[in-house]
């Protein structure tokens, strides 16, 4: 098939609501062309404005990127601050064609252990980009899911301890409610590329029944093509959320 093909069998009546993407291959994509790391990232730049582009044109609501994890604070000091400055340095470049493009900016994750400058200009990108209606793009940054649920629990915990909320209070809804990605639907698909078959402390609580998609494909080399590819893949798959095949399609 070639792209125009995986395009054209994309079935836009049952679109993932909500793409999240483990962005994994960066450094093995530049090892294997003999170059620093960090012209992996900075081609993996390259597939995150594609990749934006291509979700925006076919209609998917909602996109979350895995960024930079919790763990990745252990990289190589020069490594975290050349991501730290690359995320930066695009969010300022990006600005207008989010406007252009009606996307709405997000982060989720424990913001507060970004470089003072990163979360500033983070933030301002956000608070512009509100308004916006189309697709709402996720940057997951300083995000682990152990983090994200720890956070959670501890402030239920208080609300607990103040006597606001009581305990058998909590539930599904409520412990969603508490948890960074408030307000954003569950995953609908989630994809990882470059092989890795891992979730990385990613979203636990919310890919309870996302579909997954793992492709050898490494990050920088994740373009618009495998995108299309992932969506017509889990479009042939039946979500039966524990019911029979008989219950979902009525035969
Ligand atoms: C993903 O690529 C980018 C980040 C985690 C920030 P990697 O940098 O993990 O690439 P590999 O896994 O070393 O190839
Ligand atoms: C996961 O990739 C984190 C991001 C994509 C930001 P890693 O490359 O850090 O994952 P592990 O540690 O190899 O599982
Ligand atoms: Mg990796």
């Amino acid at each position: 098939m070639n792209t125009k093909s995986y395009k054209s069998h994309i079935d836009r009546n049952n679109l993932p609501q909500h793409i999240a993407i483990i962005m994994d291959g960066n450094g093995r994509w530049a090892k294997e062309r003999g170059c620093d790391r960090l012209v992996g990232h900075q081609n993996g730049v390259v597939s995150v404005r594609k990749i934006t582009e291509a979700a925006t044109e076919i209609g998917i609501k909602y996109l979350t990127l895995y960024t930079f994890s919790t763990e990745n604070w252990n990289r190589p000091q020069a490594e975290v601050d050349a991501l730290m400055e690359l995320l930066v340095e695009n969010i300022v470049k990006e600005t207008p064609t989010f406007h252009q493009n009606n996307i709405r900016l997000l982060a989720i994750g424990d913001l507060k252990r970004m470089p003072a400058h990163v979360a500033a200009r983070l933030q301002q990108c956000i608070d512009e980009t509100s308004v916006n209606t189309g697709l709402s793009l996720v940057l997951a940054l300083s995000y682990s899911a152990r983090w994200e649920l720890t956070d959670a629990m501890q402030h239920l915990a208080q609300q607990v301890k103040d006597g606001t909320l009581q305990p058998e209070q909590i539930t599904e809804q409520t412990i969603s409610a508490t948890l960074t990605t408030a307000g954003i639907p569950d995953p609908d698909l989630l994809i990882r590329t470059s092989g890795e078959v891992r979730i990385s402390n990613f979203l636990l609580w919310q890919i309870a029944y996302s579909e997954l998609y793992f492709t050898p494909t490494h990050w920088p080399d994740f373009r618009e093509e495998e995108l299309y590819k992932a969506i017509v893949d889990y479009q042939h798959r039946e979500r039966r959320f524990g019911k029979t095949s008989e219950q979902i399609t009525g035969k």
